[in-house]
């Protein structure tokens, strides 16, 4: 199985492009700590929040930061294109609130259709390079490329997971699109699913491993990921073209180590 261990010396963001990256979920637990190691590594980021007065307000003074109010799910497809039009990078960590409107109201497929509008912007865009697309997915979907293992318990628990929460299934559709749709040959999209076990908080970027497939089971033994080494890896794919070039196309899996 490939994996990298990512070590302590590696701790800053490898900067070798300077990038525009559009952030989605911004306002989220893990996408503010995605803008902020952005934004410390002297990337520009423009993010589009629902809630502008829930940010920090050192974000709101930097001049790095431009901030749209909107919510995303009300963007047209033009308008999108327009936000987008100087950006040579996305980075989505959306997901749905973990309360019973968040996880059972509307806009049921906030992840996908977000991935989907964005993706149909730059298509309509028809940027010279490729854009990064980094979706922050979960451990819990399996990269359906590859032939990772399920046991039939884990088989039954999936089902259940994805008749009984749509953020679950919203997921895996988000990852699908980006998997299936734009596909790994695609002119101006290019993509990487990131995948988190078990979301933990901790203040400072630690030791991470990555792979290719799970190496635990994410229902039965799930692994821990902190929030900022997930932005740690995100804004590294997006800033440093080697790193880029070694998952691209792939739903690389990250444990804390
Ligand atoms: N929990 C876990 O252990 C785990 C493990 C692996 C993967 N994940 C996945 O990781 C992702 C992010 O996790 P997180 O903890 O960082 O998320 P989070 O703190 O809940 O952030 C979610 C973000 O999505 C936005 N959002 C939610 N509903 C919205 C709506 N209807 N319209 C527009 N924006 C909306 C929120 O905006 P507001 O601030 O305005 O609400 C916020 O910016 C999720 O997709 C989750 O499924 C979770």
């Amino acid at each position: 199985m490939f994996t990298i261990l990512v070590p302590i010396c590696f701790f800053q963001i490898k900067t070798d492009l300077f990038m525009n990256t559009l952030v989605m979920g911004a306002s989220g637990e893990t996408g503010r700590l995605l803008v902020d190691q952005l934004v410390n590594a002297g990337q520009k980021v423009k993010i589009i929040v629902r809630s502008p007065d829930k940010l920090p307000e050192n974000w709101i003074r930097n001049n790095m930061i431009t901030v749209v109010h909107a919510g995303i799910a009300k963007i047209k497809i033009n308008e999108m294109a327009e936000l987008i039009r100087d950006c040579q990078a996305v980075a989505c960590c959306l997901g749905h609130n973990l309360t019973i409107k968040g996880i059972f109201g509307p806009p049921r497929k906030l992840v996908t259709n977000a991935v989907q509008l964005t993706c149909k912007a730059i298509l309509q865009n028809a940027p010279e390079k490729p854009v990064k697309f980094v979706l922050m997915n979960t451990a819990g979907n399996r990269n359906r490329d590859l032939n990772e293992s399920e046991s039939t318990g884990e088989k039954i628990v999936s089902l259940l997971l994805r008749l009984i929460l749509p953020p679950h299934l919203d997921n895996e559709k988000a990852a699908d699109y980006l998997r299936v749709k734009v596909g790994k040959n695609n002119p101006v999209i290019e993509w990487t699913a990131v995948r988190p076990d078990n979301l933990i908080n901790e203040k400072e970027v630690s030791g991470y491993s990555l792979h290719i497939s799970p190496t635990r089971s994410p229902i039965f033994n799930p692994g821990e990921t902190s929030r900022i080494n997930v932005g740690h890896f995100m804004a590294n794919l997006i800033t440093n073209q080697n790193i880029w070039n070694k998952w691209k196309g792939n739903m690389p899996v990250i444990y804390n180590t």
